[in-house]
């Protein structure tokens, strides 16, 4: 724990941050944040920010993340503005990314977007005048869900060091691995990498290992690392991303997870997941002791929390 001297000193290095990328923020900044969660999980009606108004623009569909988000501000007792569809916006009379950025800026103290582009996070950063959060750019990066998980882990394995951590599913495309790999190269994790070869992790996320000095295992059956893993991170195979539909239809079915096939895993062993899920999880597994994917994205209310009252400056 960090002291409170040390606290102040780390939330104002957060101040009026963005956050795009998890590599943006720092081993200490991550744990600063899940300790700052932890408290707004104990009282999560706090009207802090009654003073502020949080813009989501979402290019593209979302439950949870948009959800969360909003219930989080509203916790906090800032006002919303935005949309989740740019079918209703001036998007559709052929408006830039740049020109929305900068006029979204002026109505609100931050700004979340979510775009199926990669790099269009950034690029929003760098034009808005407020800070700007990243929900998700394409197949690139989604830091807050990252920041939800590793809050996740800490709360189910009481520590985020030396974790044997599977990554199960569309690791090709699945923006929350690769923040979550990248994340976790902070906590000496080892890693273990289910997927059909189609949908194998980057070679860029992979040189994060290699450059912790850490070890990666590569799987294409999910049997083999059910009696290793301490967390089991199961994924969807993103059909919105494949370029060529029969692809999608090939790999679909890869890495399904069944309650008869968690005989045998570690007692501390708890399956995460970012959701949605359509099949990969088996609706028998929910009722086992080791899925933790609904508390999982409860935990995305704390922790969004957490990160924008640290960017406000108010934590
Ligand atoms: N985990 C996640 O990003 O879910 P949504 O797409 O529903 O926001």
């Amino acid at each position: 724990m960090i002291n409170k001297q040390n606290t102040t000193y780390i939330m104002s290095n957060l101040k009026g941050r963005n956050l795009i990328s998890i590599t943006d923020f720092s081993k200490e900044e991550y744990i600063q944040v899940l300790d700052i969660a932890e408290g707004f999980e104990k009282n999560p009606k706090q009207k802090i920010l009654s003073d502020k108004v949080v813009a989501t623009l979402f290019f593209e569909p979302s439950t949870r993340t948009r959800l969360s988000f909003e219930s989080a501000a509203n916790q906090l007792g800032a006002r919303i503005i935005g949309f989740s569809d740019p079918g209703g916006t001036s998007v559709q009379k052929g408006e830039s990314l740049h020109d929305t950025i900068v006029m979204v800026s002026s109505y609100s103290d931050l700004i979340v977007m979510r775009n199926p582009k990669e790099g269009s996070s950034r690029y929003a950063s760098e034009v808005a005048s407020v800070p700007v959060i990243n929900a998700g750019d394409g197949a690139n990066q989604h830091p807050t869900q990252c920041m939800l998980d590793l809050y996740s882990i800490r709360k189910t394995q009481g520590t985020l060091d030396n974790l044997q951590i599977a990554m199960v599913g569309d690791l090709k495309y699945g923006r929350t691995v690769h923040s979550l790999v990248q994340a976790m190269c902070n906590f000496n994790a080892t890693f273990h990498l289910v997927s059909p070869q189609e949908l194998k992790l980057p070679s860029s996320v992979k040189m994060s290992i290699k450059d912790a000095g850490l070890r990666y295992y590569q799987y294409t059956d999910l049997r083999d690392i059910i009696p290793t893993a301490d967390i089991i991170y199961m994924t969807r195979v993103q059909r919105e991303r494949f370029p060529d539909p029969m692809e999608y239809e090939r790999v679909k079915d890869s890495c399904i997870l069944t309650a008869d096939m968690l005989k045998g895993c570690k007692e501390n062993m708890r399956i995460l997941h970012p959701l949605p899920r359509v099949n990969e999880i088996t609706t028998d597994v929910d009722s086992t002791p080791y899925a933790y994917y609904f508390q999982q994205a409860q935990n995305g209310v704390y922790v969004r929390q957490a990160l924008m009252a640290a960017i406000l400056g108010v934590r």
